[in-house]
This record gives C-alpha cells, structure tokens and sequence, in this order.
C-alpha cells in the first residue's frame, strides 16, 4: 500500500481518519464526513468497527506509557467508530489543519475539533501525523482491497492545476 500515489514526486497521499465514540454518541459522523468531502477529498475507503485493545495498542503505539494511554484505550474501544482513508493532494497536512489542535479547547474557530469539541481525550476525531504514521495505521484498519484507489476522481483537472498533482 502507497500512501503517495504513482511516482515519488506525486503530491497526492492518503492518510486515515477515526470518527472517535464521543462524534459518533453525538451523531457528528455525517457533519464530520462532510467537512472532509467538503474540502475536496476523495473517501477511499470506510467502515463502521470497535477497536479491540490490541488493535488500539498498535495504533497509539507511541503513547502507551503515557499516563493518559489507559484512559485513551478505554475511551477508543468503548463505543463504535468510523475508520476512513481519504486521498488528495497533500492529504496528510491538509487534514491535520482541518482537523484542528489535539487538544480541542485551543483549536482555532474552523477547524473541525474548534468547531465540535472542548477536550484533549474526546477531541471527535483522530488523524495521521506523518506519512510514516498514515502508512502505518492505514495498514493497521484496512486490507489492500478494501481501498478504492484505482480510479482517477472525475474532478481532479477541475480542482487542481497539472502541476499540483
Ligand atoms: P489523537 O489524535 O487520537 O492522538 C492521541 C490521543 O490521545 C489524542 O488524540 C487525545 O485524544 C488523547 N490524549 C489524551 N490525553 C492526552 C494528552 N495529555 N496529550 C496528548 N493526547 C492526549
């Protein structure tokens, strides 16, 4: 699986995002699908599951000997989730900035957690920090066939110029 599509000088990348419990109690999903698409991502990917301790152990890898780690495991795997990977140019950046700071009470007016949340744990939704990351926990969620990356989006010559791509 490529997080960067075709050669290694194509700007379009895909990265994964969780619909956390806290959006999905709060029937955020759609809103939060739609800033997304909104945005002119393309969903390659998505799907409805609860995360079992060892699959959140895998993903937030880096944080399991932070104190907060078991209070984020309980949280992760309480409730169920969406899991998607969306794909454009620069995706792992661009999503990152709409998605907004981790810790939702400082995140700015706009970005999804400013605008939907008011906490560092139930902060509605997760993102990839990285392409290392993105590759990473692409893998973790997803087969190769679960995600529809064969076709060119109809609008990409609409929405970006041949350079950006
Ligand atoms: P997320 O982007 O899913 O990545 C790790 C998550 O840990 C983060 O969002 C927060 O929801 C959660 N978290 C809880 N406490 C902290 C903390 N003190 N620092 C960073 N992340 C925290």
């Amino acid at each position: 699986m490529q997080v960067t599509q075709g050669s290694n000088q194509s700007k379009i990348q895909k990265t994964l995002i969780l619909i956390k419990p806290d959006a999905m109690e709060r029937k955020l999903a759609g809103q939060i699908i739609t800033r997304f698409e909104q945005k002119g991502l393309d969903i390659v990917a998505i799907k409805m599951l609860t995360m079992t301790k060892e699959l959140a152990q895998k993903h937030y890898a880096q944080h399991l000997n932070k104190p907060f780690y078991k209070g984020l495991e309980e949280f992760m795997c309480s409730r169920p989730i969406i899991a998607m990977v969306v794909q454009g140019v620069e995706a792992i950046e661009v999503v990152r900035n709409l998605v907004g700071a981790t810790n939702a009470r400082k995140a700015l007016p706009g970005t999804i957690r400013g605008d939907l949340a008011n906490s560092l744990s139930s902060n509605v939704v997760h993102a990839s920090d990285s392409a290392e990351a993105a590759e990473k926990e692409i893998k973790l969620f997803f087969k190769e066939e679960e995600i529809f990356d064969k076709h060119k989006p109809i609008l990409q010559d609409l929405m970006y110029a041949k350079d950006e791509l």
